[in-house]
């Protein structure tokens, strides 16, 4: 049975002072599920020092090992922080900021290297989707990561599907539309290794809300969420994470 995980994704949003009203807010202690809050950069030691019950995470890491590379931020100085997730390939670094599946595969894989948690994400677009393209976009993607890291490896982390028509837009992914492709990210995994395909955690991300979390969550390959709008409200993201234990159950 694999535990399920709900990982929060701030974005490019927060204060010190909405992150503390948040922090006061939220106490996973008791939840029966991994609970992961991946905050800006800037705030890292803020939600490391007030998160309860939960473990921090970046939205990104450099590619590179530390050295010369202006304003990019070491997978060795997130962990120096006591961060251990980061997430790797967001469609919005994708889209905005031109990471291809090999960059990402490089994060993923130096990620790994350095004992750092990565939740890889992977999706398509919704002219890809119309055009019957989304299994093949999604296997290049989890190809190239493939290419550089074995399923065991990522079983340190996740894999989030992530349709990009989904977020942010307050369109639900259907339960079967999430399951269809979440079973065929697991089965292309398990083409290199079954058991290890069986234990991955596939997440879902786009506009999970507290309303519709228990269905997406109770698909069978579906192994928690990643929850970008939702989780800026302790409330809300706390709803999730219950919702996610109840799930399971
Ligand atoms: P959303 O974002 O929940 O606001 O759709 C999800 C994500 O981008 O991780």
């Amino acid at each position: 049975m694999r535990r399920k995980l709900v990982s929060a994704n701030w974005k490019m949003n927060g204060s010190r002072a909405a992150n503390a009203a948040w922090l006061a807010e939220f106490d996973g202690r008791d939840l029966a599920c991994d609970v992961v809050v991946c905050a800006p950069y800037v705030y890292l030691p803020q939600v490391i020092e007030g998160l309860r019950g939960g473990e921090t995470g970046a939205q990104n890491l450099s590619a590179e090992a530390p050295g010369a590379f202006t304003g990019e931020i070491a997978g060795e100085m997130l962990l120096d922080l006591g961060c251990r997730w980061a997430i790797v390939g967001h469609s919005e670094r994708r889209a905005f900021y031109g990471e291809s599946n090999d960059v990402i595969a490089a994060k993923a894989a130096r990620a790994i290297g350095l004992g750092l948690r990565p939740i890889v994400c992977v999706g398509e677009t919704l002219a890809e989707r119309e055009a019957g393209r989304t299994q093949a976009v999604i296997d290049a993607q989890l190809d190239a990561v493939l290419a550089r890291c074995t399923p065991t490896q990522l079983l340190a982390g996740a894999v989030a599907y992530e349709p990009v028509w989904a977020i942010g837009t307050g369109k639900t992914a259907s339960p079967a539309q999430v399951q269809e492709v979440h079973a065929a990210i697991r089965a292309r995994l398990a083409r290199v290794n079954g058991a290890a395909a069986a234990q991955l955690r596939l997440l879902y991300g786009g506009s999970v809300k507290p309303a519709n979390a228990f269905e997406l969550f109770t698909q069978p390959d579906v192994d928690g969420g990643l929850i970008g709008g939702a989780s800026l409200q302790a409330r809300d993201f706390r709803a999730i994470c219950e919702t996610a234990c109840e799930a399971a159950r």
